[in-house]
């Protein structure tokens, strides 16, 4: 097990740093915040901690428009405050993540200043300018394009008009974009997410995407069209490699890709002969209907389409996504936490999803996030899985001293760190738990996946290598008998039943999981 590389054993935790730990009362997460909370992030038992955007920008789309990329921004501190926390992540164990974002930069950006000034300008062919605009859309709403007056062109933006994309066909972007990547990597991080690594590079002709059959009135207005031509094109993967390459220079880091693509386009950002990204992030939990014969059909498809040796992963939400809490219920978030921890490969949570929280309700007038502003009342918003971490029960949930940025959840007097650190049968506690058992049981890493088997609602699965585990999950609320040769319980949702012995059947209440050792 100590042969593989560190990021195929590891829990990545994502923070999104607005919200994690506000440290001067602005009502905004900092890295002095998160600093202060590395120990607990190490008690919990994860590997590495993935940080979503920390740079200086104008916080159009929160940190995913940058105006420098090898900078921080005030508002979560200084560079020597980046310096101390990744020396003291790296001083307790554990690794390091950013966000890298090669899509789009902001419109602020001085490259970006430069290249509207003027159809001569150096920097002019960094960003995609043309005369007449096609119907790619923009995933914030409305066109992809926007006309500048002062140079009498439009450019491409795939979100927000704020965040102009960049031209990756243009040498000289790519030159500047490996810096910034070796930049941070010389400072020692460990890797990176790369923003929509599917988006980076579009169709050199501009053709016009087809109309979309499915669509439906009510649905986001970037649905009207099928991708096409401004996503997945296969000039994408020569980026992928040569991106890999520059991680590659450092050892011992990881290239993870944000693509949200069917399995077997998922799959080919392994890249050839595994040169790609070394995970592209596979989100199949986060679509899949809750139900056994779903999942199981998500599972057996993604292992069967990964190609020799590419190493697998697995996400139950960030913070682009509802809160798998709010989607599936509280009861069967425990479910799916058994479920994400006994699968095969790296696996992502999200801040909060080990304490339960949930979607917070946003008012119109709290609405922060531009998807929902630009597009309000169908869903696009993100803000309710992005309000603040619950560290406690006071008012405002230990997060700030001041006004938080986003409400806090209302139920944060029960649904917090400090009332579940001390219950031993609390969300908080199920997660360490199984967190330690991969380490424990390391055949829950790396070991064979095999008999799935969905019945009444109730996903069973083996994996076997130095031990053979059975996991057992219900996904029902009413109480099921299944058999078994014999097992002892390793782990088990409810926190009750550890230790004990099963033999020739298993009873599992609603929404009950069981991980047992077999005999
Ligand atoms: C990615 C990010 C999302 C952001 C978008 C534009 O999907 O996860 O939060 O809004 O890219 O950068």
């Amino acid at each position: 097990m100590q042969d593989l590389e560190w990021w195929k054993r590891a829990v990545v935790y994502e923070v999104y740093p607005r919200s994690f730990q506000d440290s001067n009362g602005d009502g905004i997460g900092d890295l002095p915040g998160i600093l202060s909370r590395l120990d607990y992030l190490v008690e919990l038992g994860v590997d590495a901690v993935w940080i979503a955007p920390i740079y200086p920008s104008p916080m159009a789309d929160f940190g995913y428009d940058i105006a420098d990329y090898c900078g921080i921004d005030a508002l979560f501190g200084t560079m020597a405050d980046f310096d101390r926390l990744l020396e003291a992540a790296h001083r307790r164990g554990l690794r390091l993540i950013l966000d890298f974002v090669p899509n789009h930069t902001s419109d602020q950006h001085p490259w970006f200043l430069e290249s509207r000034s003027s159809r001569d300008n150096s920097k002019r062919d960094w960003y995609i300018w043309r005369d007449k605009p096609n119907n790619w859309a923009s995933n914030f709403g409305g066109s992809g394009w926007e006309f500048d007056a002062t140079t009498g062109q439009y450019y491409y933006h795939s979100f927000l008009k704020e965040q102009p994309d960049l031209n990756w066909r243009n040498p000289a972007v790519v030159d500047a974009m490996f810096d910034v990547l070796r930049f941070w990597l010389r400072k020692g991080v460990d890797g990176f997410r790369v923003d929509v690594m599917w988006l980076m590079i579009k169709d050199d002709e501009f053709r016009d995407n087809p109309p979309n059959p499915g669509f439906r009135p009510g649905s986001p207005s970037n649905h009207r069209f099928l991708p096409v031509y401004n996503s997945n094109r296969p000039e994408v993967h020569a980026i992928v490699t040569a991106m890999r390459g520059v991680v590659d220079e450092f050892s011992d880091r990881v290239l993870i890709g944000e693509i949200y693509l069917p399995i077997p386009q998922l799959m080919t950002y392994y890249g050839k002969d595994l040169q790609g990204a070394n995970l592209p992030f596979n989100f199949q939990l986060l679509q899949c209907p809750w139900s056994a014969a779903a999942i199981a059909d998500v599972m057996g498809e993604y292992y069967r389409a990964l190609p020799e040796g590419a190493w697998p992963n697995w996400v139950l939400g960030n913070h682009d996504q509802p809160r798998i809490a709010s989607r599936i219920g509280k009861l069967q978030a425990r479910v799916a936490a058994m479920l994400l921890f006994t699968l095969p490969g790296t696996l992502t949570m999200y801040y909060g999803e080990e304490i339960g929280m949930t979607n917070v309700p946003i008012a119109p007038e709290q609405v922060q996030d531009p998807a929902e502003k630009n597009e309000p009342g169908i869903g696009q918003g993100r803000d309710p899985e992005r309000t603040p971490m619950c560290w406690d029960h006071s008012p405002v949930a230990g997060f700030t001293m001041g006004v938080p940025w986003l409400p806090v959840g209302e139920d944060h007097s029960r649904v917090n760190v400090a009332v579940e650190q001390q219950d031993s049968a609390s969300m908080l506690r199920l997660y360490r738990k199984l967190i330690a058992l991969r380490k424990v049981h390391p055949t829950l890493i790396s070991g064979d996946l095999h008999a799935i088997q969905v019945e009444q609602n109730v996903l069973r699965f083996r994996r076997s290598g130095a031990e053979e585990i059975e996991v057992i999950l219900n996904l029902t609320h009413e109480q099921v008998t299944v058999p078994i040769p014999r097992g002892t319980v390793l782990a088990e949702t409810h926190v009750d039943r550890e230790g004990e012995v099963v033999a020739g059947r298993a009873v599992l209440r609603g929404a009950e999981g069981l991980v047992l050792l077999m005999a």
